[in-house]
C-alpha cells in the first residue's frame, strides 16, 4: 500500500524540500489501483520506480455574499484542478463595514458553494452566524484547522482571534494561514510565516480579488482571473 510520507529530502525522488503527499512503487498496483479517480493523480518520475502525488490546495476567503466573485472564485479552482478546497469564512453576509460587494446575493453562493463536488473545508469568520450552518452542507463553525505541509504545521483560521498580534501555538517554520484583512500577505516572521490569499469579493488597498495555491512547494497568489501576481517557495 503506497505510504503517506510528510517530507522527502530523505528519499530517493531527487525532489528538493518538504512536499506532503503520497508514494507508491510505480508499475502494476499503481496508484489508480488503491484510489479510483484519485486526487492523488499528479506524478513526477523520480527514476528510482518511485512516483510521487501531489496534493494541490486551493485558498480563497472573504467572499461575503457576492455570487459573481463566488462563481469566478469555482471557475477558478477548476482551472488549477486544485485537490481541496480551503475556505477561511466570511462566507454569505457582506458584513457591516463593507459596502454591498458586486454581485451581492447570499442565496445564490448558497447555492454555489453546496453545488461544488469537492470536499470544502471552512473555518469560522466573525460574519459567520449560527444559520449559516443550517443552509451550508459542509462544516462552517470550527475556530481553526490544522494540517502538515512539509514538515510544517499550517494553522487555519479567519483571523479575527488568532493573527500576528495574538498568535497560535506554533513552532518554528510553522504557517498561520488566515483572511480577515482583505489584504494577501506573504510575511516571513522570525518563527513562522503568516499567509493570506486576500478577499476573493472585496480586495482592500487596490490589492486584486483573488485566491492562493499550495503545490506542496511553492505557495502562489493568483488573480480571481488565474494571472499569478506573488510566490514563494517554501520547500
Ligand atoms: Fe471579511
Amino acid at each position: 500500500m503506497p505510504q503517506p510520507f510528510f517530507r522527502t529530502d530523505s528519499v530517493t525522488d531527487g525532489l528538493q524540500g518538504g512536499y506532503t503527499g503520497f508514494r507508491t512503487e510505480s508499475g502494476p498496483g499503481s496508484i489508480d489501483s488503491f484510489f479510483p479517480g484519485s486526487v492523488f493523480r499528479k506524478e513526477r518520475n523520480a527514476g528510482d520506480g518511485v512516483q510521487v502525488f501531489i496534493m494541490t490546495i486551493f485558498v480563497a476567503s472573504d467572499i461575503h455574499g457576492s455570487a459573481s466573485s463566488c462563481a469566478s472564485m469555482i471557475e477558478a479552482f477548476h482551472r488549477e484542478q486544485a485537490d481541496r478546497m480551503i475556505l477561511l469564512g466570511d462566507l454569505l453576509y457582506h458584513g457591516p463595514r463593507n459596502d454591498l460587494p458586486e454581485g451581492y446575493d447570499p442565496k445564490k453562493v448558497i447555492d454555489l458553494l453546496n453545488g461544488l463536488d469537492t470536499p470544502v473545508y471552512c473555518v469560522r469568520g466573525n460574519c459567520e452566524a449560527e444559520v449559516d450552518q443550517m443552509v451550508l452542507n459542509f462544516p462552517v463553525m470550527a475556530d481553526y484547522a490544522l494540517f502538515p505541509y512539509g514538515d510544517r504545521m499550517v494553522f487555519v483560521t479567519h483571523g479575527h482571534v488568532f493573527n500576528n498580534g495574538h498568535l497560535p501555538p506554533l513552532r518554528k517554520g510553522d504557517i498561520l494561514l488566515h483572511g480577515h484583512t482583505h489584504l494577501p500577505a506573504w510575511e516571513e516572521h522570525e518563527d513562522y510565516w503568516y499567509l493570506n490569499p486576500g478577499s476573493a469579493s472585496i480586495p482592500k488597498n487596490g490589492t486584486p480579488k483573488g485566491y492562493m495555491l499550495l503545490d506542496g512547494k511553492n505557495v502562489i497568489w493568483k488573480t480571481l482571473e488565474g494571472e499569478e501576481y506573488h510566490r514563494i517557495c517554501l520547500g
